[in-house]
């Protein structure tokens, strides 16, 4: 009989080649393609009898389901961002860029469950004990039951936390140190990575321990060991911040269990990281109101608000092309708004160098910020400071119109909260919240913006052209 033929897949888009190679032409990836059983293993190939399958019970959607059982650090922005806890038996993925602080989170949350008589092993695959026992001292983690193994091998993993009682949380750090015998490509590869996290969930499904595994990002932006890894586990979080400065986010990006669009806020401090639980008055700390050029925005984060404050600086340029250069927002939404204010406002930048910045290293990512931006260029042109106590949201579209924004009422909310008394916002926005003595400026469009920050044309150059 005919040897059966074999096929080569790429083991990150799943391309199928003819012949091997060491680069797959579907992705672009290298060392990616494997030689594979076209049957899978499965089914009818030469000599395997199909095996005849057995009927599930069907069942309907609704019924009695209970909640899925969870195990809480107590520290409230860890557990606010997996959805209120850990479940057990599911596996949560924590992603982020070397040195940013996934270790010491993690250190920190095995540190708080172990005060509260949970059963944590931490498995060190790029630390030695020394260092990890190090870090430990550093948080004041030292004195806790935390269970210690510095080790790589996914076997001797598995056989280390299954012995003895049942961990309620493992914790592997990180994914790419994995390697297994069973694989014979080498360590950091991306067949040993899949491998060494399939035998890791097989694992935490199960025994029912909650298990969190750590993967470093690339450059690209995505887990090494590529996006595989995301799809096989329950949750994927990131954890990300600017380097030069010492707040850190935890986001989330998929849960099976709970909301995906929550974020937690940490401060990187000399003893680890600590709680923001307010980061509006983190982002707002170092605020010169008098400044022009500077407009608080109302953003959300979530179900949470988030006061930040966006910077802008435009001066006449001395070079051919202007620069537009931008720090935490998106540079073609920035070059929108510059035509929308060139097209409408007969405002002209053609010959303006134009920098934007978000205070605190803090990124945006909501449309909802097109008014703060559009706020922050014009009153940094007229040279005239926005009111001090008011903040800015709405998005902008190409016709110049501001179009509502979503959660209009909690965006609010927060501002009075931190003593902002006014705010600008789209006209047609529903669920204005009543009462109160703060003031609501109700925006049509684009040129009313201007005109109310700037004015009088004069201020703006407009008159250059008659002159
Ligand atoms: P780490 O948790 O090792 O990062 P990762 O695991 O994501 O690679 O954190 C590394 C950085 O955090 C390092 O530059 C030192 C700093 N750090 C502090 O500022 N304070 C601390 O208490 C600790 C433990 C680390
Ligand atoms: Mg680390």
């Amino acid at each position: 009989m005919a040897k059966p033929k074999t096929q080569f897949v790429c083991q990150n888009c799943g391309t199928v080649h003819n012949r091997w190679a060491g680069k797959c032409e579907g992705c672009g990836e290298w060392n990616t393609i494997v030689e594979e059983d076209p049957m899978g293993g499965i089914g009818s190939g030469p000599g395997k009898v199909p095996k005849k399958g057995r009927a599930v019970t069907l069942t309907t959607l609704s019924g009695e389901t209970e909640e899925a059982p969870r195990v809480q650090t107590g520290i409230s922005e860890l557990d606010r961002a997996t959805g209120g806890g850990f479940v057990r038996g599911s596996v949560v993925l924590v992603g982020g860029d070397p040195g940013i602080g996934k270790s010491t989170l993690l250190m920190q949350a095995a540190a708080a469950l172990s005060r509260r008589k949970q059963r944590i092993i931490y498995v060190s695959g790029e630390e030695a004990v020394a260092q990890v026992r190090l870090r430990a001292q550093r948080l004041g983690a030292a004195d806790t039951d935390v269970l210690l193994a510095a080790e790589t091998n996914v076997e001797d993993i598995l056989a280390t936390i299954s012995e003895g009682k049942r961990p309620d949380l493992v914790i592997i750090d990180s994914i790419q140190t994995l390697w297994s015998d069973t694989a014979d490509s080498a360590p950091g590869t991306v067949t040993q990575v899949r491998t060494g996290v399939q035998a890791m969930i097989r694992f935490a499904k199960q025994t029912g321990a909650a298990m969190v595994l750590v993967g470093h990002v690339t450059k690209e932006g995505q887990i090494a060991g590529p996006r595989v890894v995301e799809h096989m586990v329950d949750a994927v979080l990131y954890f990300e911040g600017d380097r030069g400065h010492h707040y850190r986010v935890l986001r989330t990006v998929k849960n099976r269990f709970g909301p995906t669009d929550e974020i937690g806020v940490f401060e990187m401090s000399d003893r680890g990281l600590r709680e923001v639980t307010n980061p509006s008055e983190l982002f707002l700390g170092e605020r010169n109101a008098k400044s022009p050029g500077a407009a608080v925005f109302a953003g959300m984060e979530g179900t949470r608000p988030v006061l930040v404050e966006v910077q802008a600086l435009v001066a006449p340029t001395s070079l051919g092309t202007p620069r537009r250069a931008v720090v935490g927002w998106d540079s073609s939404r920035l070059a929108m708004i510059l035509a929308v204010l060139e097209a409408h406002c007969g405002v002209r930048l053609g010959q303006h160098d134009v920098y934007l910045n978000v205070a605190g290293g803090y990124r945006i990512s909501e449309p909802a910020a097109d008014m703060a931006i559009a706020s922050a260029l014009v009153s940094s042109l007229a040279d005239t400071p926005l009111p001090p106590d008011c903040v800015f949201f709405g998005e902008i579209s190409l016709s110049g119109a501001v179009r509502p924004v979503s959660q209009t009422a909690q965006r609010l909310k927060e501002a009075e909260k931190l003593g902002f008394a006014g705010a600008m916002l789209p006209a047609t926005s529903a669920e204005l919240p009543k009462g109160g003595n703060a003031r609501w400026t109700k925006i049509e469009d684009l040129p009313d913006l201007v005109s109310r920050i700037a004015g009088s044309a004069k201020k703006l150059g407009k008159q250059d052209d008659e002159d």
